[in-house]
Formats: C-alpha cells, structure tokens, sequence
C-alpha cells in the first residue's frame, strides 16, 4: 500500500545520477509539478557533484535527498518506494543501469529502485561509446524485458563537444512520458505486458485519380490515444494508421507503425497482424465506399465532368470475427448521427465482435477530429459502460480496461478447461 503523501497528487519520485545532463533534471522536475504531481527528488552522491540538492528543494513537492542516512524519515526508502505511483531516473548512468540490474541497494536511490512496486522509467544519458557498449545495451535489454520503460537518449552534442547518441531525452518528452504513465487518474495498471494489440487509426483515402480521393472527417486521435494507453499499459502495439499523427518518443519507441491510404491496404495489414494479436481494435474510419477503377491519369476538365461509381469495400472488422483466433478479443468502433440505441445494438449484432464503442458524432465535441470523445462501451456480454465527454486518453482507457477485464475472464476460463 502506498503510504499517503501530503495530499492527493499522483507521487513522483525522480532519481537523479551524477552526469553533466543532471541539469536538465531540474526541468523535468518543474514540469512535474507544474503538471499536478508531488515530486520527490534523489540526487546519487555524484549528481550532487553536478547540481545541488538546494536547486531541486525549490521546485520540488518536498526536499531533495541525497542519504539514507540523516533524514528525517527513519527509513527513506521504504517510504519513497512505497509512496511512490512512478520511479523515473534521470539522468540514468551506465552505472545506475547496471547496479539496478544486478539489485544494488546502497546509496538510497538504489535502494529506493529495489523497495518500490512502482512503474520505473529510465532515461538514460552517456557518451555514444557507453550507450553502444554491449554491456550497457544488454542491461537495457533486461531492464526493459523486466517492465522497466527506457526512454532512449536521443543523437547530438554530448560533454566535452562529441555529437552522438547518448544525449538525455529533452525534459518535455521525459515529462510527457512520465504523465502518459500516470494517466488520467493517477497510476496507470501495468495490466497488459506482453499482450499484443493491433490498432487502426484515422480515415482511409479512397483514390479517384493521382491526385485526388474520397474520405471522411475521422483525425485518427482516438486511434493514437488507444495506442498510447496501450503502450503505458505494457502492451506490443501495432498502429495501423491512415493519419500521420505524431506518437510521443516512448510509444514512438515501442510501437510498429504501419502507414496505410485505402481501406484495401488498411485490410491487408491488419489482417496479416491480426495473425499474432491477442486484441484487435478498429478504432479507423474505414471507407465503405470506393470508386470503381481510380484513373492512373489526373482526370482533367477537358475531360468532362466525371461520373463517380462506387463499389463497397472489404468489411474489415466482420471479416476479423470470420478469421478470429481463440480467445482473440475484437473491437468495433461506430461513429452514429441519429437512432443511436437501435443502430448500435443492431452493429453489434451484425459486426459479432465483443465490444462495440459508440460515438453519437452529431453532439458537439465528440468524435470526429475533437480532443474529447463521448461513449458508451457495450459489450456482447450485456455490460454497457457510458463514459461522459472527457480527454480521448480517459475513453483509451476505458476502453482498455474492458479489453483487459476480456482478457482475464478468457484466461480463467482457459484455466478452468485444463
Ligand atoms: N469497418 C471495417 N471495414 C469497413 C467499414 C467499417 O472494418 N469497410 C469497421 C470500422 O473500423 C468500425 C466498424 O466497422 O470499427 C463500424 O464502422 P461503421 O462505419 O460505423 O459501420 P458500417 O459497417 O459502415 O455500418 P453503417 O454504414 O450501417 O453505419
């Protein structure tokens, strides 16, 4: 049980190493809180050597510190470690990796690593010769095969003028990832590690000619949240994409992206990744029409005015429940302007898939292209969740949860069998 900090901030603690980065803690550690978290800092002795413990205090949530000895606290951390929603170090030395690899506990951030049950995030930050350095990166390896998140350093100017990998992660990102972890609420559950999720995202383009293709108002930001929260979660993501968000570096990191126009591509790859995938959501906009034979040619005016004629396209989602693999988990997504009830029960139905997220896009900011969403989750099974208009990461969520109480419920059930 987490120990109860002052008030009901989600708990960062932020572990910073003795590297010429450690400076760029301090802007992690003001975002933090400037973003509604209790963060409590651990400089290591060498990062003391860097930045003083002063210099965090003042943006800190409580006093950085640096012993386990001489606190105020009897024992620092244990109550860090379990105070703790999130552990992120940063910087992360070579030598943080690999004390936290092989369980060191004596200085009190190792300590507190080894006392926590917490998410623990990594950045580390070193020269390009270390970070390529086999031991360090078969550390990396076994931090992450652990559950540790490692936010990658990115490429450019290092200590003493080198220009290489190794340089820390910008505070921003380190902040971004830190909070997609937290989510909405608090703690994000680490209750999908190792399951394998396909996403699609965003409308499909249907080509007319070269330069010209039919679509839909879909932004694919549902899509992306899910990939996100999925991500945070633990989960393998695949994101089949029609739109080119951008990803934030951690999810970035560790999703496959496969970017696909027409709902023909779109099918072909969802259903190759279908063949690995313990959940399937397709949270696309995917067309159901296409022209019949786009031009290879501009069609130009001197042409005429076109006819269009439409053919329906490949319905991906049913054919998924055709091909499911067992125990496979399948989401529908259905955007309604009107009989929202009646249609969405009846697609439920029609579509066979377990869970079906409805949208009532004609209500202002839900759906199409907004940062907020609306929906009610209902399931095969009956249950029926309404999540109110909230941040589209909150509805990824929601989602998810079902997802990972499907999940439980089939892994029992398997049990139960053997
Ligand atoms: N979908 C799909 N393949 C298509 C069309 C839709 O896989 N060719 C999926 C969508 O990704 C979504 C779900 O089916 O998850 C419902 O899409 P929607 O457009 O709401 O339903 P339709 O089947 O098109 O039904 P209707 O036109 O009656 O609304």
């Amino acid at each position: 049980m987490a120990l109860s900090p002052p008030d009901d901030r989600p708990v960062v603690v932020l572990g910073v190493c003795g590297g010429i980065a450690a400076y760029k803690a301090v802007e992690v550690c003001r975002l933090l809180s400037d973003a509604g978290c209790y963060v409590a800092p651990i400089l290591t002795e060498s990062a003391t050597q860097f930045i003083t413990p002063l210099t965090f205090s003042a943006l800190a949530s409580e006093p950085a510190q640096t012993s386990l000895y001489g606190e105020r606290h009897p024992s620092p951390h244990t109550r860090l470690g379990r105070m703790a929603d999130l552990v992120v170090v940063a910087p992360a030395t070579a030598n943080l990796l690999a004390r936290l690899v092989s369980g060191q506990s004596d200085d009190l951030l190792t300590a507190t690593l080894s006392a926590t049950t917490a998410t623990v995030l990594v950045a580390p930050a070193m020269h390009t010769e270390m970070w390529e350095q086999s031991s360090v990166q078969a550390n990396v390896a076994i931090l992450r095969e652990r559950g540790v998140v490692v936010i990658d350093p990115e490429s450019g100017r290092l200590a003493g003028g080198d220009v290489g990998a190794g340089r820390l992660a910008d505070p921003a990102s380190i902040a971004q990832v830190v909070l997609s972890h937290l989510g909405p609420t608090g703690a994000v559950a680490r209750d999908l590690v190792g399951v394998k999720i396909t996403i699609s995202a965003g409308g499909t383009r249907e080509a007319i000619d070269p330069v010209r293709y039919l679509s839909n108002r879909s932004s694919g930001k549902q899509g992306y949240a899910l990939a996100e929260a999925a991500i945070a979660r633990g989960a393998d993501v695949t994101l089949v994409t029609a739109a080119r968000l951008q990803l934030s570096p951690i999810a970035r990191a560790a999703t496959t992206v496969i970017n696909v126009d027409s709902a023909q591509q779109m099918g072909d790859a969802i259903s190759a990744a279908a063949e690995q995938a313990d959940v399937v959501i397709m949270a696309a906009a995917v067309a159901d029409f296409r022209p019949v034979g786009s031009s290879a040619t501009k069609l130009t005016k001197d042409l005429g005015i076109p006819t269009l004629l439409l053919e329906e396209t490949t319905d991906i989602l049913a054919s998924l429940v055709q091909r499911r693999r067992t125990g496979q988990v399948i989401v529908g997504f259905a955007a309604e302007t009107h009989d929202i009830a009646s249609r969405a029960a009846a697609k439920l139905a029609r579509k066979g898939c377990d869970l079906l997220v409805v949208n009532d896009v004609s209500q202002p900011e839900v759906g199409f292209d907004h940062e907020t969403n609306a929906v009610t989750i209902m399931g095969k099974d009956g249950e029926v969740d309404q999540v109110p208009l909230s941040a589209k990461s909150t509805v990824a969520h929601a989602v998810l949860d079902r997802v990972a109480r499907l999940l439980s419920q089939r892994s029992q059930e398997r049990n139960h069998h053997v």
